[in-house]
């Protein structure tokens, strides 16, 4: 057997990079992705069968298994109908982009490696920044996701408390604790299990907003213990905001860490008539908002920007021998700021269709989606069977259907998956089921979500 076979361009490689192109060319640029459903797992023992083998199945026969037992079996999580947990909808130049990404064998995990991926991808965290209203210095770095990108913020911010009580020559507590709404996303209180640390849960209001009240409590019973208050901008399960600006504030009175959890709704600041939502945001010494969520970049990506970038440098760059060309260097290198090493750089196919596109088409595009929430939740405020939970702020809109019980909305959820017609899933809120749709696809239409309201009548 040829060793380099596998490596060396030569006809069965175009046979197979052509094979693998034409897939990806007719499904990114079908007119009617299918939304598909999950199979059982026996089910595709028996229709898959054995694929690892010893000669290999060759590239037309794994891909066919692929393309027509496989993908069927996988949710288009980026169709328009698919409304439930936080959907993705990477625009056709970020897609077309991530393919090159992976072509070019590209390291995006220090300046010496990757120069011209990382310049690229600094200048979107710097238009983010700008954005959000932090300073020009501010930086970070694009890691997996929204949980790694607040695990090392928090543990940034953990970091930054320690120097500052021991530079005041005070004991370091035996735990350090971190502040967030009840109603704040699971990594947070994940983070805080991985750092050893405790959670102290802040009651939000009954519109499910933190308020700077709850939030002064906490720092007065707990003062020095406190390495971070994490604000949510945007609730995962109501894409509630909260009251960030006197959350905020309070920095003039307190001296902590503020981290702005955004991975979800943190995208609004770019649509003009949500920008109000945000104040306070510029005050913040950590953000993250996920690209694959809703700046319409595909998985995995999460924007973590520091303030000062130097806090995340002092919690996260490694030392090893043999990193000491890396780490002795003066240049920006990624993967000094985040809790991983070895990096994709997969701020690069935002940053081409950020590129490729400009910022307006970004700005109309999540405005788009805002105001086709406000309009389906006046139509479901307009239906007698239906009631809102709560108005939505950005673009989750949470709802009940009048004597409905849990079992009516699995059956009916189940039905509109097994129908193909959408992909919407029971929640519940203060032990009541409800359903929710989050919009974030400008291909949605309002009769698209009518069309499912009328499905519950
Ligand atoms: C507000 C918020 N924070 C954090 C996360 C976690 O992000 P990821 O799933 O990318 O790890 C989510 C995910 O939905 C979220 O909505």
């Amino acid at each position: 057997m040829d060793a380099v076979r596998m490596h060396a361009a030569s006809p069965e490689s175009t046979a197979i990079v052509d094979a693998v192109l034409d897939y990806s060319r007719r499904r990114m640029l079908a007119a009617d992705v299918p939304l598909d459903k999950p199979q059982t797992e026996a089910e595709l023992n028996r229709l898959v069968g054995a694929t690892i083998t010893d000669a290999g199945l060759g590239a037309q026969r794994a891909l066919s298994v692929f393309e027509h037992i496989l993908a069927p079996a996988c949710l288009t999580t980026s169709h328009p109908l698919y409304l439930s947990f936080i959907p993705t909808a990477p625009t056709m130049a970020a897609i077309a982009f991530d393919l090159v990404v992976s072509a070019s064998g590209l390291y995006g995990g220090s300046w010496l490696e990757g120069a011209g991926a990382v310049h690229a991808e600094n200048e979107v965290l710097a238009f983010l920044a700008g954005e959000f209203g932090l300073p020009d210095t501010a930086g970070g770095v694009f890691v997996q996701g929204g949980t790694i990108g607040n695990l090392s913020a928090l543990v940034a911010a953990r970091e930054a408390a320690k120097a500052r009580l021991v530079a005041q020559g005070k004991e370091l507590p035996a735990r350090w604790k971190i502040v967030c709404s009840a109603e704040a996303h699971s990594s947070n209180k994940s983070a805080a299990r991985v750092m050893d640390a405790d959670v102290v849960l802040v009651p939000a209001g009954d519109d499910g907003m933190l308020r700077a009240d709850a939030v002064r409590e906490a720092l007065d019973t707990h003062g020095d213990e406190i390495c971070a208050v994490v604000v949510t901008a945007g609730s995962t399960n109501f894409g509630i905001v909260d009251d960030i600006e006197a959350i905020a504030a309070l920095k003039d009175e307190y001296d902590f860490w503020l981290h702005v959890d955004g991975a979800y709704g943190l995208t609004a600041m770019l649509a003009p008539a949500a920008r109000s939502r945000f104040r306070g945001v510029e005050r913040a010494d950590s953000v993250i908002v996920d690209p694959h969520k809703w700046l319409f970049a595909p998985f995995d990506c999460c924007a973590l920007i520091y303030r000062e970038p130097d806090q995340g440098r002092r919690a996260h760059t490694q030392h090893a021998e043999y990193l000491d060309t890396l780490t002795d260097a003066e240049e920006f290198s990624p993967s000094d700021y985040s809790i991983q090493l070895t990096r994709r750089p997969r701020g690069l196919p935002m940053w081409f269709s950020l590129a490729t596109y400009g910022v307006d088409a970004y700005r109309e595009a999540i405005g788009a989606t805002i105001a086709l929430t406000e309009r389906i939740a006046a139509e479901i405020s307009r239906r007698p069977e239906l009631r809102l939970v709560r108005d939505p702020q950005l673009s989750v809109v949470v709802f009940e259907r009048d004597g409905w019980e849990r079992a009516d909305y699995d059956r009916w959820s189940a039905e509109l998956l097994d129908s193909q017609r959408a992909f919407v899933v029971p929640s519940s809120h203060a032990g009541r089921p409800n359903t929710r749709f989050a919009i974030l696809n400008p291909l949605t239409t309002f009769e698209d979500l009518t069309g499912i309201l009328d499905t519950m009548k």
